[in-house]
């Protein structure tokens, strides 16, 4: 069976690109490598060093960081900071930018992560990945700015996701399609496993954490209650899938079709999920894919954020559930206000 490795899918990409240097493949490469030590460290969690448990820290936002957590953000960190291909690192575990010091290997890059997602499922063996996102260096000279590290998401150049699991399987687009991949552990290559993914236009489940029922709007309430009304006509009632780590939620979601929520609610009135982390990669990879991903109001890449740590509500997958949950929420909010007058 012909087996295209990632290494080789990204070279033949780069070779299809005309203005390409190279850069970007050894972005890639490098950060294949960071994936494979931490799926090394996932799957011997618990055997050997103890990479479970807290570090007694908490991060920027306000989380508890889990050992993981720190150890996946060094490893990128190292790995990509010294691969001369980027000219700063931005982590939802890092309070500040890491700026690549001007005398250092630099390069044309800017490399945002979520490092490890998904952390309140590692120590219970449930998947956890990591999320990431490229965009070039936009501002002339040599200070990396603002305009820089808070881009419109529609300029990210690639994203991509790991998800370490029962199988470490790698995920990507670089605007030519979403491709997977999946590891082989004896050889310690990636090998294509799902190529050219397409989102099914419409799913039939819904993926949200219902325990936040009391914390949401009336147009939430009215949308999630709509998912769970008997319909044939529409494929409803909907099946309800939460795992609790968006990567693995948004894995289901982008193979079987379907509709992830995280929506804002009263404790957290601009969402959970931050938009360069998170949001926005996912959305490049959705609408790679054929599907869709907007705040419920806002398509996510046509947003251009106002602090790197930005939060904001998250409805992505299924064209068409998406669309559906856009006009629903719409409408219910308009009939509130007609209602309250
Ligand atoms: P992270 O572990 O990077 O902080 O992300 C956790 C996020 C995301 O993975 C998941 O969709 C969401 O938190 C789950 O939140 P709830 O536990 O509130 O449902
Ligand atoms: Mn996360
Ligand atoms: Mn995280």
């Amino acid at each position: 069976m012909e087996r295209t490795t990632l290494v080789q899918h990204v070279r033949q990409q780069e070779k299809a690109t005309p203005e390409a240097t190279g850069e970007f493949s050894s972005l890639m490469n490098e950060i294949m490598v960071a994936a494979k030590i931490i799926s090394l460290q996932v799957n011997s969690a618990g055997i050997g060093e103890d990479i479970f448990g807290l570090t007694g820290k908490i991060n920027v936002q306000g989380e508890e960081v889990k050992k993981l957590d720190e150890f996946s953000d060094l490893t990128f960190t190292k790995i990509i900071g010294q691969s001369g291909t980027v000219c700063a690192i931005t982590s939802e575990e890092k309070e500040e930018p890491f700026i690549i010091p001007a005398g250092d290997d630099r390069g044309k890059y800017i490399f945002m992560m979520d490092p490890l997602d998904g952390s309140s499922n590692i120590d219970v063996n449930v998947n956890i990945g990591t999320i990431f996102s490229v965009y070039k260096k936009k501002s002339s000279g040599d200070r990396v700015t603002d305009e820089d590290l808070m881009q419109k998401g529609e300029h990210q150049i690639a994203a991509g996701y790991i998800v370490y699991g029962s199988s470490t399987i790698f995920v990507y687009t670089s605007r030519q399609g979403v491709h997977g991949f999946t590891l082989d552990p004896t050889l310690g290559e990636f090998f294509l496993s799902h190529p050219d993914l397409v989102i099914p236009e419409q799913g039939s489940t819904y993926s949200v954490n219902e325990g936040n029922w009391e914390l949401w709007d009336e147009p939430q309430k009215n949308l999630v209650a709509y998912l769970k009304e008997e319909d044939h006509a529409t494929a409803r009632p909907y099946k309800l899938r939460y795992i609790g780590s968006l990567v693995a939620d948004f894995h289901r979601t982008l193979l079987k079709g379907g509709l992830f929520m995280y929506p804002k609610d009263r404790k957290s009135p601009n969402g959970k999920l931050r938009f360069s982390f998170e949001a926005a990669p996912l959305a490049l990879i959705v609408e790679q894919a054929g599907g869709k991903a907007s705040t419920g109001t806002r398509r996510i890449l046509d947003i251009t954020p106002t602090g790197i740590h930005d939060r904001l509500p998250l409805f992505i997958g299924s064209k068409k559930d998406v669309e559906m949950a856009e006009e629903r929420l719409a409408a219910s909010a308009k009939n509130t206000i007609d209602l309250n007058g």
